[in-house]
Parts: structure tokens; sequence; C-alpha cells
């Protein structure tokens, strides 16, 4: 079967990227975008040179800074009215992947009307919506270039999953120098969510060739780096590499697929507020073991391309050198248990049934190589616990 395959239209990747924004936006003929971003960008130098170079091409914009982590129904609502309001011809998305996320849904939202809800995997989406840049401010979600939103229904608590075309940016520009002062801790996050996209890409039942070779880029950049990028934020050839990183395993995860990580990780987050990224570090050690036995070439595949197994070695002996690998990565970037967390061990053993019924319906863990049932999906989330 053929692999179809998604990318935006134009990429900017480098240092400096930034200063591309008017002419990609020219070169598309877009001259009334409206800017979706968060209060931190808002204010920490980067919306301003933003849209200093849009003044300077003559380019009239207006500001939607309203984004929250793990965006809301609530809040893509407002923008999508701000939106549809306005005579815009366009977005533009500045930070990490909730902002991005934000316009996409906006752009789907203002296109089609009814609730977020109602586009969810596995709707269609209709119409296509405005077309979005996307400048990413971390290293990072990958969603610059994927098919793919998540937003969180305010009234059920659901992290839903929302993917089409419509969803794949325009264009994007992929500028490290503005991840040189991204903190630790979010450092560490994004980071994580970026091997978990490669290595989930690589093993899901939906990989290709294509994404095969995008996977494995990744995962050698972002292991050999990330530890650097956490201990030394101004490293740019560390902040380089995560970044290109970041977009190459978000180019593989959108034409692959990610899987049962991301598919559990996605309820952990929306109940008890754990950023994605680190709730997807707490369950991949545990779900790699799982997984493995159904997949070994392609998990052992995993860890030559992060550099820690030899090409000759056996897949057993590759994959236990992997497990071990997540597990140390895990402790030297502080990744902590749910219960380490401080997750209440009642609530989270309240919250199981729901929790393993919304990763099923995500539609993830189907992709995954070892297809896991209702009750294996609640033992995995108790082993996980910690
Ligand atoms: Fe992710």
């Amino acid at each position: 079967m053929a692999a179809i395959i998604t990318t935006p239209r134009l990429l900017a990747i480098g240092g400096g990227a930034l200063a591309e924004l008017p002419g990609m936006l020219t070169r598309f003929g877009l001259t009334r975008p409206l800017i979706v971003t968060d209060p931190y960008i808002r204010d920490c130098g980067i919306l301003e040179r933003a849209a200093a170079l849009l003044d300077r091409a003559r380019i009239g914009s207006e500001l939607f800074a309203d984004t929250v982590p793990d965006p809301t129904t609530a809040v893509v609502e407002a923008g999508a009215r701000v939106l549809s309001g306005g005579g815009f011809d366009s977005l533009i998305a500045i930070g990490g992947g909730s902002s991005i996320d934000t316009a996409k849904a906006m752009s789907v939202l203002a296109a089609n009307g009814g609730r977020m809800r109602d586009w969810k995997v596995p709707a269609e989406i209709p119409k296509a919506g405005l077309p979005l840049v996307a400048i990413p401010t971390t290293a990072g979600t990958g969603s610059e270039v994927t098919r793919f939103t998540v937003i969180t229904d305010t009234e059920t608590d659901e992290k839903m999953l929302i993917a089409g075309l419509t969803c794949c940016p325009l264009a994007a520009l992929v500028d490290y120098e503005l991840t040189l002062t991204m903190p630790l801790r979010l450092t560490a996050d994004t980071g994580l969510d970026s091997l978990t996209h490669a290595i989930e890409a690589y093993v899901s039942r939906r990989a290709s060739p294509y994404t095969d070779g995008l996977a494995r880029q990744a995962m050698g950049l972002i292991a050999r780096h990330i530890r650097t990028a956490c201990a030394e934020p101004g490293n740019r050839a560390a902040r380089e590499a995560m970044m290109l990183g970041a977009t190459t395993a978000g180019m593989a995860f959108s034409n692959s697929s990610v899987a049962l990580v991301h598919g559990m990780s996605r309820p952990i987050g929306a109940f008890f507020h754990v950023p994605h990224g680190l709730s997807n570090a707490m369950l991949l050690p545990q779900i790699t073991a799982f997984s493995a036995p159904a997949a070994l070439d392609r998990y052992a595949d995993c860890a030559r391309a992060m550099g820690i197994a030899d090409e000759g070695e056996g897949s057993q002996a590759a994959v236990a050198r992997l497990l071990d690998e997540l597990r140390r990565l895990n402790q030297d970037l502080k990744v902590p248990s749910p219960c380490a967390y401080g997750i209440d061990r009642a609530r989270y053993e309240e919250l199981l049934p729901v929790m393993a019924s919304q990763a099923l319906a995500s539609g993830s863990p189907a992709n995954n190589p070892r297809i896991p049932s209702n009750d294996e999906i609640i033992e995995l989330y108790r082993r996980a616990y910690g």
C-alpha cells in the first residue's frame, strides 16, 4: 500500500529563520494574519521581534495572546470568534505546541462551525480553514509540521485528538535560536516528547520506509543531544540538533502515527494536569518493555539509531540497552513516577477504567506493535504508577 505523505508547503529551518516570516506570507499573497500566542511569548521579546518584521513589511496583524497549556475548547472557541470577526486571511502561531494546536483548532472551528468535539477522530473535517504559519519556540511537539491538534474538552476533561489535512500548517519557521532561553524542565519534557514521537513513529504499524528514515534521524539527534541541551541551555549545537530532531520526529509521526504511549499519556495529562512530554516519559520505559517482544527488531533498530547499541549486536541485547537507556534518561532528567509527581493513588485507581477507555478510543493503541486489551492498559497504568 502506498504511504500518503503530508508536509507543510514551505519550511525555513535554521538559526535566524524567524526573519523569513514576512517573505513566507507574501509568497502566498497573505496580508492580514491573526497572531496566536501565549502571554509569556507576548512579553518575552519574541512577539515583539515578529511584529517588528511584519511592520517593516507593512503587513497589518492582530493579536490573540490567550492560549493556555493543554489548550481547552473554551480558549479555542473564544479564539475562533476573534478569527471569524476580523477579516483575517491567515494565522501565525508563535509558541510551544499549545499555541500552534490552538491556532489549528481555531481555524478548523471557524471554517466548519459546530463544537470541537464534533471534529475529533475519526471525524473527517470537510472544509479547509485559513492557512497557518507555525513558529515553534520549543523543541518540541513537532506540531509545526503535523496534521494533528490535541484539545481538552472543558466539559469532560477529555484530551481530544483532531486530525486532517486542514490541520497541517501551510508553512513553518523552525528557528532554534528561539529555544536558547527555554528553562530546564521545559527542555527536558519537550525533548522527551520528541523522542517518544520518533520511537512510536518507527515501531508503529503505520510506519513506512519514508517515515523510518525521518524517525531514525530524529532518534539519533535527540538521544545524542538531550542531556547537553538540558545541562547547557546556551549550547547552540545541542539546541540546533534538538530543534531539528523535534521537527523531523514530527514529520515522522504525522505520516506514520504515535502509538500506545501517547494513547495512555493523554488521559494522565487531562485528569492530573501533567505536562504532555512528562506524562509520555512516565510511561515510555514500561510500555516499551510491554511492546518490544512483538517487534524486537524494530525496537533494536531504535537502540542502534540512538547510538546505544552496535550495528552487529543482536536484537535482544540491543532492546535491553534501549530499556536501560530509557530508564536512565528518566533518572537523569528527573522524570518522576505518577506517585512521586503527587498523583493521589485512590483517585488514579478510581479513574483507571475511564482513562483506559479514552486511551483506546483515541485510536493510538491500535497502531502499537502489541495491541493491548482494556485490562492490559489498566495493568500498565498500575505498573507505571510507581
Ligand atoms: Fe507528543
